[in-house]
C-alpha cells in the first residue's frame, strides 16, 4: 500500500524519512536484507539462506507490498540511505480481520536512535486509521532486550512463548515470546 512520506528527528539529530519502496529501492534491499540478517541472531534467517533470493525476488515483493490492499512496508531512509524496514500485515478474512502483524528490522549502525520508535507510531497510526483493527501481535526471540523495550514502549504485552522455537547453529535453544497490542 503507499502512503505519504513522514519525516522525524533522530537522537543524532539527524532526519528519517518513512516512505513507501519503490522499484528502484530493489538493488539496496536486497543488500540491506543480506547485511541486516548477517548482524544478528534475532531475524529468522541465516546469510547463506538468502542465496538464491534474486533481485527479480526482490523486485515481486517491492511490487507485492505497492500494491496490496494488505500489507503496508516502511522504508526507513538516513542520509539517502536505507536504515531499515517496518512492515505491517492486516488479515483479510473475516475470523482475523480485527488482528495485524508486526515485522522490524534496521542495520545494527542505526540502532538505538530512535527509527524503531518511529517506525511504530506511524504503524500504530496506520492500524488505527483501518477500522476494525483491535489487536496488533508480533513474535520476539529471547534476549531480543532491545525490541522487547520498544514493543513494551509502545504497549505491547508478552502473552505467550514457545518454547525451543529457535535452535542456533551452536545448538542454542531459544524461545519466542509472542507480543499483543490491544488497540
Ligand atoms: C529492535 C530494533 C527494531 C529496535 O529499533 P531501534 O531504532 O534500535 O529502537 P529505538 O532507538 O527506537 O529504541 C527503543 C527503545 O529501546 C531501548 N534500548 C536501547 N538500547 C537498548 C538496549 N541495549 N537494551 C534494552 N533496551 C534498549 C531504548 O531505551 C528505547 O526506548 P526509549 O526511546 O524510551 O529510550 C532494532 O534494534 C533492530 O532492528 N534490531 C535487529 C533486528 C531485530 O531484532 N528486529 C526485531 C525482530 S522481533
Amino acid at each position: 500500500m503507499l502512503f505519504e512520506p513522514i519525516s522525524f528527528t533522530l537522537k543524532d539529530g539527524r532526519q528519517c524519512i518513512l516512505r513507501p519502496a519503490s522499484e528502484n529501492d530493489a538493488e539496496e534491499m536486497l543488500a540491506f536484507r543480506n547485511k541486516s540478517i548477517a548482524e544478528t541472531d534475532f531475524l529468522l534467517q541465516y546469510p547463506e539462506e538468502m542465496a538464491d533470493y534474486t533481485i527479480e525476488k526482490q523486485l515481486n515483493f517491492i511490487s507485492r507490498m505497492i500494491n496490496s490492499e494488505n500489507d503496508i512496508l516502511y522504508i526507513a531512509v538516513v542520509d539517502g540511505k536505507i536504515a531499515g524496514t517496518g512492515q505491517i500485515t492486516f488479515n483479510s478474512r473475516i475470523k482475523l480481520k480485527h488482528r495485524a502483524s508486526i515485522g522490524i528490522a534496521l542495520m545494527k549502525e542505526y540502532w538505538g536512535l530512535g527509527i524503531g520508535s518511529g517506525i511504530f507510531r506511524e504503524i500504530i497510526k496506520s492500524a488505527e486509521n483501518r477500522g476494525g483493527v483491535t489487536q496488533l501481535e508480533l513474535e520476539v526471540i529471547e534476549g531480543n532486550h532491545r525490541a522487547i523495550r520498544l514493543y513494551e514502549k509502545f504497549g505491547f504485552e508478552t502473552v505467550a512463548f514457545r518454547p525451543d522455537a529457535i535452535r542456533l547453529k551452536d545448538g542454542t535453544m531459544l524461545k519466542e515470546f509472542i507480543m499483543v497490542k490491544k488497540l
